[in-house]
C-alpha cells in the first residue's frame, strides 16, 4: 500500500502520476514558503506545516490529467496545481477550527490550530489564500496576461461565496436546518465541486478551448465533484480513521445532513457509482489522452482516505 493510497484501483499510470505530483507539490511549497528570520517566523512555519507532506493532491492531479488533453506545459500545470492546493489547504485549516468542525487531526497529524494556535492558524489560512493568487498572476504561470486574468477570475469564483466558502456556509446551516436533496446537492457542488471544477476549467483556459468546447469537461467535473464528496461522507460513516488521517463519525455527531444521512449508505454508494459512470461518459469525445481523467473518476469512489 502506497502512502498516497492511489493503488486501490490498481492503475499503474495513476499511481505513478500521483506520486510524481505529490513530490512536485511538496518541493514547490518548500521553495515558495521560505521561513524568514524575524517575528513572522511562526506564521511561515504554520503555512509549511499545513502544506508540505500530506494530502492526496488530487486537485493538482486533475489539472495534470485535464492538461494531458491539451499538451500543457508541465511546469505551468504544477504552478496552477500549487495555487489550487493553497486554496484547498486554507479551506481545510479553517474548516478544522473550533468555530467550524473543531477537529484535532488532519492528514494524520494535529490540525494547524492544535500544532500552533488558533490565531496563527487563521493567519496561515489567510496567507495561503493570498499566495494562491500571487502564484496565478506571476508571468511564470502563463505568459499571456489575459489568460492569467481568466485563471484569477475562475479561482476567485470557485473559492468565494459562489463556490467553496458559500458551500461551507450552507454546510454549517445544514447542522440546524432541514435541507432536501436538491439543496444538499447544491451545497456539495459549492463546497467541494467548485474547486474541482476549477481544476479542469484551468486546463481548458490554458488550452485555449472555447466555452462551447468545454461542455464535456464541465459535466465530468460536476459529476466527479459530487461523487468525491459522497465518498467523503461515506468515509465519515464507515471509513478507517487511521487511513483517512482525520477523525470520522463527525457528521452524524454534529447532526449534519449529507447525502448519506438523506439517502442511506446503500443508495449514496449507488449514486456515487452512477455519477462516476456519467462522468466518464462525458469524456466520450476524447481518446486515450483522457485515460488519466477516467482513472481519477474510478479512484474517487474507491478511495480509502
Ligand atoms: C477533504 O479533501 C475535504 C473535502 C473537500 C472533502 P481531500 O479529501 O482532498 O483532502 P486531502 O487534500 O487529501 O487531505
Ligand atoms: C470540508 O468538508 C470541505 C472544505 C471546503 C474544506 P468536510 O468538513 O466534510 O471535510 P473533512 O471531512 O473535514 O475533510
Ligand atoms: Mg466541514
Ligand atoms: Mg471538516
Ligand atoms: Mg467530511
Amino acid at each position: 500500500m502506497s502512502a498516497s493510497g492511489y493503488d486501490v484501483i490498481g492503475n499503474e499510470a495513476l499511481l505513478i502520476a500521483a506520486q510524481q505530483m505529490a513530490e512536485d507539490i511538496d518541493s514547490a511549497f518548500d521553495v515558495f514558503i521560505p521561513v524568514p528570520d524575524d517575528p513572522r517566523r511562526r506564521l511561515y512555519e504554520a503555512m509549511r506545516y499545513a502544506t508540505i507532506g500530506g494530502g492526496k493532491r488530487i486537485r493538482p492531479l486533475l489539472i495534470r490529467a485535464a492538461g494531458n488533453l491539451f499538451s500543457l506545459d508541465p511546469q505551468q500545470v504544477i504552478r496552477i496545481g500549487l495555487a489550487v492546493e493553497c486554496i484547498h489547504v486554507y479551506s481545510l485549516i479553517h474548516d478544522d477550527l473550533p468555530a467550524m468542525d473543531d477537529d484535532d487531526l488532519r492528514r494524520g497529524k494535529p490540525t494547524a490550530h492544535k500544532a500552533f494556535d488558533e490565531a496563527t492558524a487563521i493567519l496561515a489560512g489567510d496567507c495561503l489564500h493570498d499566495l494562491a493568487f500571487e502564484i496565478l498572476v506571476d508571468e511564470a504561470t502563463y505568459p499571456d496576461p489575459f489568460i492569467r486574468c481568466e485563471l484569477v477570475r475562475a479561482l476567485a469564483l470557485a473559492s468565494g461565496p459562489q463556490g467553496m466558502a458559500g458551500g461551507q456556509m450552507m454546510d454549517l446551516v445544514a447542522e440546524t436546518q432541514e435541507f432536501d436533496l436538491p439543496t444538499i446537492t447544491r451545497l456539495q457542488q459549492l463546497k467541494t465541486g467548485a474547486i474541482i471544477g476549477f481544476c479542469v476549467e484551468a486546463a481548458a483556459i490554458m488550452g485555449h478551448v472555447p466555452h462551447e468546447g468545454r461542455t464535456g469537461l464541465h459535466g465530468y467535473a460536476r459529476d466527479i465533484g459530487l461523487a468525491f464528496q459522497i465518498a467523503d461522507d461515506l468515509m465519515d460513516v464507515r471509513g478507517d480513521a487511521e487511513l483517512a488521517g482525520k477523525a470520522l463519525g463527525k457528521d452524524a455527531a454534529a447532526g449534519k445532513q449529507t447525502f448519506v444521512s438523506l439517502l442511506g449508505v446503500e443508495r449514496a454508494q449507488q449514486q456515487a457509482q452512477l455519477l462516476v459512470e456519467q462522468a466518464k461518459a462525458h469524456l466520450h469525445d476524447y481518446d486515450e489522452r483522457a485515460d488519466l481523467l477516467r482513472a481519477i473518476a474510478d479512484y474517487v469512489i474507491k478511495r480509502d482516505r
